[in-house]
């Protein structure tokens, strides 16, 4: 396992190609750690490729070979030198219907061409009021991650983003937030016989809960949404992660 906590920034989709070039005078200026990926909307990321942070994708499909209108295989992104993609968002699974079979498909393609999955799970706040957080994290975590070898449960990194703490400033307590992380790593340890995954948290995280939130002691990183879209709230969130560690 990496030991090395990383910052990953969903810039999702709010930024224009006029804020992107303001943003960038800003990043690729300032941000030299590979432990930093950021993943734009797809048709900027010629814009991001070959500086000294890492790039992702915000999704990739399902299959390497074929003609798929409008989608992105991971062999080509492996071409374009992007390591890693966002899989199994939960802005993916409401507003796209993507299901767990698929993400697991997904996931599979992904790793088979070499590239590192970050992998969404996390409850909606009716789950999370129906005590059903742990029922809806097993159910993601066993079907997402079914047939994967050891060695390729080596790429994949969970992302642990509570759905009501998505956009909402209600960021999970440290305290959720590390009791999560140990159950996520009891179930891949007790379904996949793997030890220590790398779990890292999203939700609301910003340059002003960064500090408090980085005090949990078993989380690898953090992936951020809205805050990584401001240049400069996105560098504070990189300085107290990955700078000073
Ligand atoms: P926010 O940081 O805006 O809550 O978004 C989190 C997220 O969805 C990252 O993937």
């Amino acid at each position: 396992m990496e030991t090395k906590k990383i910052v990953v920034g969903n810039l999702k989709t709010k930024m224009d190609i006029n804020d992107i070039s303001k943003y960038l005078k800003i990043i690729n200026e300032q941000v030299i750690d590979k432990e930093v990926i950021i993943c734009p909307t797809s048709i900027y990321i010629p814009y991001f490729l070959k500086q000294r942070y890492s790039v992702g994708l915000q999704n990739t499909f399902v299959n390497d070979e074929g003609t798929y209108t409008g989608e992105i295989t991971p062999k080509q992104a492996v071409s374009m030198g992007i390591k890693y993609t966002i899989i199994g968002h939960s802005e993916r699974r409401i507003h796209l219907d993507e299901t767990d079979e698929l993400i697991n498909r997904k996931v599979i393609s992904a790793i088979n061409s070499n590239m590192r999955v970050i992998l969404c799970v996390g409850e909606t706040l009716e789950e999370k009021q129906l005590l059903k957080t742990d029922m809806v994290l097993r159910r993601q975590l066993v079907n997402a991650l079914n047939g994967l070898s050891i060695d390729m449960l080596d790429n994949v990194t969970i992302a642990y983003e509570p759905v009501w703490a998505i956009g909402t400033n209600n960021v999970a307590s440290n305290k959720e937030i590390a009791r999560t992380a140990n159950y996520i790593r009891m179930i891949l340890h007790q379904n996949r016989g793997y030890e220590n995954m790398r779990v890292i948290y999203g939700g609301s995280v910003n340059e002003q809960n960064i500090k408090e939130l980085n005090q949990i002691e078993n989380i690898s990183g953090f992936l951020v949404g809205g805050a990584s879209n401001d240049a400069k709230k996105f560098l504070k969130i990189i300085e107290e992660v990955v700078v000073n560690q």
